[in-house]
């Protein structure tokens, strides 16, 4: 795992940046006026300029010139498309992670959302699209055009080293999630690219590891966030993944670029390498891969090192000379590589390219952009335990607070890699605590235990020592524990699912000091927590939570925002629970998808294993009253839709936010079936005693499964069950409804 190695040797979250101006990463001063014809149609265009060029022109536009830019043509006057990586902000384009994570290198200073599966635990698909929509204003005032974001990879194990990527275990919520943020990104004119197509669910091997996956798990689990980025976003770009999957590597899979994707789904925009996922000329192109990342003498450099070839990268196929022979030896027809540009500049004419290049110079990290940041946090972060009531601390009656922790001063704003971005500033836990508590309350600090690789100043035993003297005079104990972005990350996947060395013995230590002892983890997947979960009062799970994470956990400690925030995915209370046990990481670079659909909840409920905490769950500072559930009709018909409504009740005295689900279990199948399955969800938000309406429309969809068989999808007739509930296990309200034909 080369590329992760390098940059193990800085951190650059931990402390806020100073702001340095960039002109080189800004406009690209040197393009070409651009071909206009904007009176004409976009299809109209592109063949115009396609019967102009030349093949040499046309095969050099299949790879990058350099490691974040298409080839411009200035003859024609196409410019280059300019990339940056996402998804939790724009990141810096100038290099490799391992180059642009190191941290004097040119660094371009984003808003650094939370991580994703923050994002997805808020269940609000319009923040999401908020998010996407100022993440591209500033890939425009970057002067950049792409946004290689979302990730829609499902968390298959709680070890993959990029689950803070993506948006959890469940396909349905995926979907929803990775949608908005398309929408948001494409609304404002650049391009995003869903990744990674297909399966990339695991870091191990990644370049090499060839996945067994069956055709209905594929359409079932790991197709469908891609199929409603394709389908209802219509989004433009789709990225490759670097594994293989049933024995065909993702950039050379007919099945999965043209079959599924553009024949099946009817994929209109073009596929982009992931970067150095490439390893044939014309299996690449004839599968129908686009565009192949990275290009020019950065891929030359960057794949000259041996740690490159040692992780099993490829690259260096689609470059003009490779194309030119592909063709002239009759491997490759020329209407193939006629296509590929056909669709890339497709994209280039309707995302605007031509008519108003995206030339930079505008604001970044305004307040309004900042204040999407601070919402986003405050809605992600999931309260998981609350014994008590111990939350809200009250402002008036605490007069002590002690944060302890190797994550208390210090804003670990997302997890390692490519998605990493880096703020102009980051709130800690400390800082956001020392602000919501006021003047009144007396916030100390102490470390208890080093991060692993971080400076430990300090003698391990005084350490510990100082942080339980601390937590025994405070009236409250706040423990920070989780991982840093240099042991979660790209690259890599997590060794176990336990916390880093020694913050259980912190968390065990300080409780038994301090009774009113709340717990808050900042990590991107679940973490083991049987060790001191029945000793402590209270347990925020924060993710990484961007630059306002500090901002976000004062305000839900001292209740100036309430909790909303729900898991999506399953807890285990170990790692042999979680539903890939004993179907990961594979041996001799292979690996079966052994447990097929049942994947997170869908197998919990198979197997009858109580998770730690379901999907779903998340409590509030106040508590919700489902009743009268109605189904439309008694039986519907195929085409038909059913609509299914009840009333939700804030019965406490505080406003909040309910995240009502509904689930939808399929009595009667000719093939098994889950329990049940997410098909839909409403955030509410109500007042004290407030009561509203919810409904859901169920169609055809919702009932079908993917028959293998049939190669497509089937809804049968019979009984379903509508469950409403709270989370994946908290089902209050149920009704059913036949389907007939
Ligand atoms: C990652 C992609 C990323 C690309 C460019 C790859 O290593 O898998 O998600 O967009 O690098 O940085």
């Amino acid at each position: 795992m080369a590329r992760t190695v390098l940059f193990l040797a800085f951190c650059s979250v931990c402390v806020p940046f100073a702001e340095i101006a960039s002109s080189a990463q800004t406009a690209d001063a040197a393009s070409p006026p651009a071909y206009k014809h904007p009176q004409l149609p976009v299809d109209q265009r592109v063949e115009d300029l396609l019967g102009r060029m030349t093949p040499a022109e046309k095969a050099r536009m299949l790879a990058g010139s350099g490691w974040m830019e298409s080839f411009p043509n200035e003859r024609l006057g196409i410019p280059a498309i300019k990339m940056a990586d996402g998804p939790m902000g724009v990141r810096n384009w100038a290099g490799s992670s391992a180059v642009t994570n190191a941290a004097a290198t040119s660094p371009v200073l984003t808003t650094a959302f939370p991580a994703s599966i923050g994002m997805a635990s808020s269940w609000d698909v319009d923040l999401v699209q908020a998010q996407g929509r100022v993440i591209a204003q500033q890939v425009k005032a970057l002067g950049r055009d792409m946004i290689l974001a979302p990730t829609v990879n499902i968390q298959r194990t709680p070890l993959w080293g990029r689950n803070f990527e993506g948006y959890g275990e469940d396909p349905y919520l995926t979907a929803r999630m990775g949608v908005a943020y398309i929408r948001g990104v494409q609304g404002e004119g650049v391009i995003p690219s869903v990744k990674h197509f297909a399966a990339n669910n695991e870091e191990f091997e990644r370049h090499r590891i060839d996945e067994t996956i069956d055709l209905r798990t594929l359409h079932e689990i790991y197709f469908p966030a891609f199929r409603a980025a394709v389908e209802e976003a219509g989004v433009w770009g789709v990225m490759n993944a670097y594994n293989k999957v049933n024995g065909q590597y993702c950039a050379e899979d007919p099945f999965l670029l043209t079959e599924t994707l553009r024949k099946r789904w009817g994929f209109k925009g073009f596929v982009i390498s992931d970067w150095g996922s490439t390893y044939s000329t014309a299996g690449t192109i004839n599968a129908g891969m686009d565009l192949e990342m990275p290009g020019g003498e950065p891929m030359r450099n960057w794949f000259a090192r041996p740690a490159t070839q040692e992780a099993g990268n490829g690259a260096g196929w689609l470059t003009e000379e490779k194309v030119l022979a592909a063709v002239a030896a009759g491997e490759v027809r020329q209407s193939a590589v006629d296509d590929n540009v056909r669709r890339i500049l497709r994209v280039m004419f309707t995302a605007g390219l031509f008519d108003a290049p995206h030339v930079g110079g505008g604001e970044v990290d305004t307040p309004e952009q900042r204040a999407v940041a601070r919402t986003a946090a405050t809605e992600s972060m999931v309260l998981l335990k609350n014994e008590g009531g111990l939350l809200p601390l009250d402002g008036r009656k605490t007069r002590s607070v002690a944060v302890i922790g190797p994550g208390a001063a210090v804003a670990r704003t997302g997890g390692g890699g490519s998605s990493l971005v880096r703020p102009k500033y980051a709130v800690t836990p400390l800082d956001g605590i020392k602000e919501a508590a006021g003047a009144q309350v007396q916030v100390s600090y102490a470390l208890g235990v080093a991060m692993p690789g971080e400076d430990a100043t300090m003698d391990a035993r005084a350490a510990l020592d100082e942080a339980v003297a601390l937590a025994a005079r405070s009236d409250v104990a706040v423990v920070v524990v989780g991982y840093s972005f240099k042991l979660e990350s790209e690259g890599f996947d997590r060794p176990s699912m336990d916390l880093p060395a020694g913050q259980d013995g912190l968390i065990q230590a300080v409780a038994a000091a301090n009774k009113n002892t709340v717990v808050l983890v900042a990590a991107g997947a679940p973490v083991t927590m049987t060790r001191w979960i029945h000793d402590v009062s209270a347990v925020l799970y924060a993710w990484y939570g961007g630059q306002e994470a500090g901002h976000a956990v004062g305000d839900l400690l001292f209740g100036i925002a309430v909790p909303s925030a729900k898991l999506p995915v399953t807890f285990p209370a170990r790692i042999e629970d979680s539903t890939a046990y004993g179907h990961y990481p594979g041996e001799n670079l292979h690996v079966a998808y052994g447990e097929g659909i049942y994947v997170g909840y869908r197998g919990f409920d198979k197997r009858k294993v109580e998770p730690l905490f379901p999907f779903g769950f998340g409590l509030s500072y106040t508590t919700f009253e489902y009743s009268g559930l109605k189904v439309s009709k008694p039986t519907v018909k195929k085409g038909e839709t059913v609509e299914v409504s009840l009333q939700v009740r804030n019965r406490g005295t505080r406003a909040g936010v309910e995240v009502v689900q509904l689930y939808l279990r399929d009595a009667e199948a000719s093939l098994d079936r889950p329990e049940k399955e997410l098909k839909g969800f409403r955030r509410v938000k109500l007042q004290p005693g407030q009561t509203e309406t919810v409904a859901f429309t169920l169609d055809k969809s919702a009932m079908s499964f993917f028959d293998p068989g049939k190669k497509d999808w089937v809804a049968e007739p019979g009984a379903f069950e509508a469950l409403v509930g709270a989370s994946s296990r908290d089902i209050r309200l149920r009704g059913t409804f036949g389907l007939v034909e």
